[in-house]
């Protein structure tokens, strides 16, 4: 069952338009935390409330799909304790988020190659699947040490072993087949990509997902961003054209 929205959210759009799906790359938390004086890693700390907020408001708002770039496979050449900070990070929101899933009917997801990733967190991922598989609501998916290249590597590789041992003939190769072998086999393509501090890049993100998908950047960042930044979004993304190629 889809939760109610609540009554500003009816007010500032229309909901019958909302996008199905919404992706967002998380930047900037190292510019804020720098703009205050601060380590980069108050930076990410101050950008878990932003997360908090904002899939609390995407699961009120009665949105389906929720995709947050949380680690790219990028992120590892980052510095050692900056890394290890970032899996601290994860590791306590995993643990201090499930209630916040529970009581908003959400599903936990991720994407990427977790099987790199410390095995705590491994084993807190596994949890919070289990223990929010059968909510319906809002699905939200974390990327961690996830890139679109890596991902469309991997689904080479599968596909190529699927036509190896005669599964599959390279000629039935479709679109359809390719989307089903990526890890967001079981979601619809984004609507709409944000992008928060200003940046005008999709840094290896979503990339065969994102085709048609609407675009929005705001110069804020990250941790300064609360709801009301996506319903701005949300507004915007309404009056757009979406032609997906075609003539309307
Ligand atoms: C980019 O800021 C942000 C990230 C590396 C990913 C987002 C991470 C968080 C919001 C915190 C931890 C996440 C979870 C799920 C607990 P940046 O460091 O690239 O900022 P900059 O471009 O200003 O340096």
């Amino acid at each position: 069952m889809m939760s109610t929205p609540a009554p500003e959210i009816l007010e500032n759009y229309n909901i019958h338009t909302l996008p199905r799906h919404i992706a967002i790359i998380m930047d900037g938390n190292g510019r804020w935390a720098k703009q205050k004086g601060l380590k980069r890693v108050f930076g990410h700390r101050a950008g878990v409330d932003s997360i908090r907020d904002v899939v609390t408001f995407c699961a009120e708002a009665g949105i389906q799909y929720l995709t947050l770039y949380a680690f790219s496979t990028e992120n590892w050449a980052r510095p050692k304790l900056e890394v290890s900070m970032l899996m601290k990070l994860l590791q306590e929101y995993l643990v201090k988020e499930l209630p916040t899933f529970a009581k908003n009917n959400i599903q936990f997801n991720t994407i990427g190659i977790t099987e790199q990733l410390p095995d705590k967190v491994q084993k807190l991922i596994r949890y919070n699947k289990e223990q929010t598989q059968s909510n319906t609501g809002l699905t939200l998916t974390l990327a961690l040490n996830y890139s679109g290249r890596s991902e469309l590597t991997e689904a080479m590789r599968s596909i190529a072993k699927q036509i190896s041992n005669g599964q599959l003939k390279p000629e039935e190769i479709t679109e359809e087949i390719i989307s089903n072998n990526l890890f967001t086999h079981d979601m619809p393509d984004p609507d709409l990509l944000i992008r928060t501090s200003g940046e005008m890049r999709v840094s290896n993100y979503l990339l065969w997902q994102i085709s048609y998908a609407e675009i929005w950047i705001t110069p804020v960042l990250w941790p300064d961003i609360r709801r009301q930044h996506i319903i701005e979004a949300l507004q915007d993304f309404q009056k757009r054209d979406r032609r997906f190629g075609k003539v309307n």
